[in-house]
Formats: structure tokens, sequence, C-alpha cells
């Protein structure tokens, strides 16, 4: 084969394997352990939408809902080790990656109202936070919305002392464990995805969740009695592996950064209207009777729960339990 021939056949595969290589979407892995039809599953099955459509497929978002890859606890590692590239945990489940500041998030009545936590969460106390992933690898995006909790167990939980003894199904916060333990009642740190069998068994008597969350994962069909506290709140942190985010090329970062804010407007826009519609679906299910807090019983909530704040401030970091703290009362 003469020198040419042998030349051209040599820089035709390398641009044939090279046009190819170039043509593979880039793929980004996103475990979720919710439903698809919960508020954080139609979120990322809109930014997958979004993703795909703003870099005319040079990306493809493969989601995997509902712990079908990894559990709660296993996902924060599959992420550092790139084993996926996206997850939106709770705030309440970056205390074992060793960083405890988001289970400020965590405290019992600490938003007064959406409005409040909006301005935690996109300003700049929030961006402060999300700053403190890079220390694990991680890169955090946004903050998608989920909404305010509710407790379930199968007796009525009115009043604090309605909660001695029972076996409370937790994230794994320590201010959630210090809130059960307030009321009386025993926490129990488990993963979502064991939470429905562990109700319908008995191993726990009952748990907290946005209705959304306990309406998709059908926790009221083992759950007599659904209290409307709006005691706590439950949201989302955005989170990447650095080094392949680092390692993206721009234009392409730049277009998924803005998929990723239009997706979190969505995220905030339909978590309320989500919530509301699932509560009503408990309560058209006949399944549980739904009962909201009196004003004289959510005294009593309150006037069990606040002391939590104290007691886990040193905990979270004085500094950013104030920084939340004045940028809540900044408008007020
Ligand atoms: C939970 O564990 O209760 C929630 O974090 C699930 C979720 O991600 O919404």
């Amino acid at each position: 084969m003469n020198r040419f021939v042998f030349i051209f056949v040599l820089l035709a595969g390398l641009f044939g394997n090279y046009a190819a290589c170039a043509q593979e979407p880039i793929v980004i892995k996103f475990s979720h352990v919710v439903t698809s039809d919960a508020p954080k599953g139609k979120a990322a099955e809109y930014f997958k939408r979004l993703a795909e459509k703003s870099t005319q497929g040079k990306v493809r978002v493969e989601i995997y809902p509902n712990s079908v890859l990894y559990k709660d606890r296993e996902e924060l590692e599959a992420l550092q080790l790139g084993a996926v590239q996206m997850l939106a945990p709770t705030m309440a489940k970056f205390g074992p990656l060793g960083i405890k500041d988001f289970e400020v998030f965590d405290l019992p009545y600490l938003f007064p109202n959406k409005e409040a936590l909006r301005r935690v969460k996109h300003g700049p106390v929030g961006k402060m936070l999300l700053k403190k992933l890079q220390a694990k690898g991680l890169t955090g995006l946004a903050y998608w919305d989920n909404g305010f909790k509710v407790m379930s167990a199968n007796r009525p939980l009115k009043m604090p002392e309605d909660f001695k003894g029972l076996r409370m199904r937790i994230q794994d916060s320590r201010v959630l464990d210090a809130q059960m333990r307030a009321l009386g009642a025993i926490p129990e740190a488990m993963v979502f995805s064991d939470v429905y069998s562990a109700l319908q068994k008995g191993v726990i008597d009952g748990t907290e969740n946005p209705p959304s969350n306990l309406y998709t994962q059908r926790m009221h069909e083992v759950q007599k009695h659904v209290t409307v506290s709006n005691h706590g709140y439950l949201g989302y942190a955005v989170i990447v592996n650095t080094k392949f985010w680092n390692g993206l090329p721009a234009e392409i970062r730049d277009k998924l950064e803005e998929a990723m804010w239009e997706t979190t407007l969505y995220a905030d826009r339909i978590a309320e209207e989500e919530n509301a519609r699932a509560l009503d679906a408990v309560k058209r299910s006949g399944k549980t009777q739904v009962h909201t807090l009196t004003p004289a019983e959510a005294a009593a909530w309150r006037a069990r729960l606040l002391p939590v704040h104290a007691e886990l401030e040193t905990r979270i970091g004085k500094d950013t339990v104030n920084a939340v703290k004045r940028e809540i009362r900044r408008l007020q």
C-alpha cells in the first residue's frame, strides 16, 4: 500500500473516530429518590427537556427516579465518585457528608412564609451555603422547592403530648432528631425508599413530609391520621460532580445553567400546587383523616419546638443561623 493511501486511510480512520466521538452526547445521569410525578421528579423531567433542547442533543439527561439506581446515602457517594453526574437531595441529607450548615433549613418554624424562604435560598446566603460543597468535590447549582411538612401517624396528632413514645421516621438530620425528641417521640433515621414498608409493617409509627411526598409514596394508605402543621420546610439543593461540571465545554455549561435557572422557577411555581393537589387527594381517598392545627394547638407546638434552634445552633454554625435569620428579618 503506497504511503499516501496509508496516510489517507489513517486520517480517515482518525476523523471517522473523532466524528463518532464528537457526536456522542454528553450523558448526565440524574438519580433521585422520589417518584417522577412528585415535585422534584417533575422538575428533573423539565430540566431534561430544556437541557436536551437547548444543547441540540449534545447533552442527554438520563433520569433514575425512586431510588432505582441509588438510595439516599449511596447517591452522594456515587456523585463524588462520578458514577452519576447530578442529584437533588434535600438539605437534610448533607450532615453525613460533614456539611452541617444545610440543617439550618430543618429548624422548625424558621421561615414565616415562602417569600422569606426564597430570599434566603436564591440570595447571597443561599449562594454562600452552596459554596461550602466545593470542599467535597461537589458544585451546588440551585435550590428547588417542595414545601412545608405535615405529620402523620395512626393516631391523631393535635397536641405535642400526642407524640409521646411514637417511633417517627426522619431524614438523617440532627435537627430533625432533636425536633422529634422535643415532641416526646423516638426519632428513626431511615432512607426514603424504606419508609412505606416500615410504616406498613409497623416498624415505625409515623413520619413527616410535604403532602406531595406522602401521597406519591402512598404513605396515606398506611397512616390513619395526617396533621397539617407546616412545622418545617423540605427543599432540595441541585448538585453536580465538580470535575465533571468544570470539564464541560463552556458553551454547554452556559446552556445547562440557563436551563437550570428556568427549571428552578418552574419548580418553585409547581411546588405549592402539587402539595395542595396531593393534600386534597389524601382527603378524598377516605383512607386518612386530615386535621389542621388550631391556633392554640399551633402555639403549643411552637412553644415545644422553638427551643430546638438554640440547642442546635452550635452544630449548624452560629454564623449560618444568624445569616439566615438576618435575611429573614431584613424585609419583615
Ligand atoms: C425524604 O427522605 O423524606 C425526602 O427527602 C425525600 C425527597 O427527596 O423529597
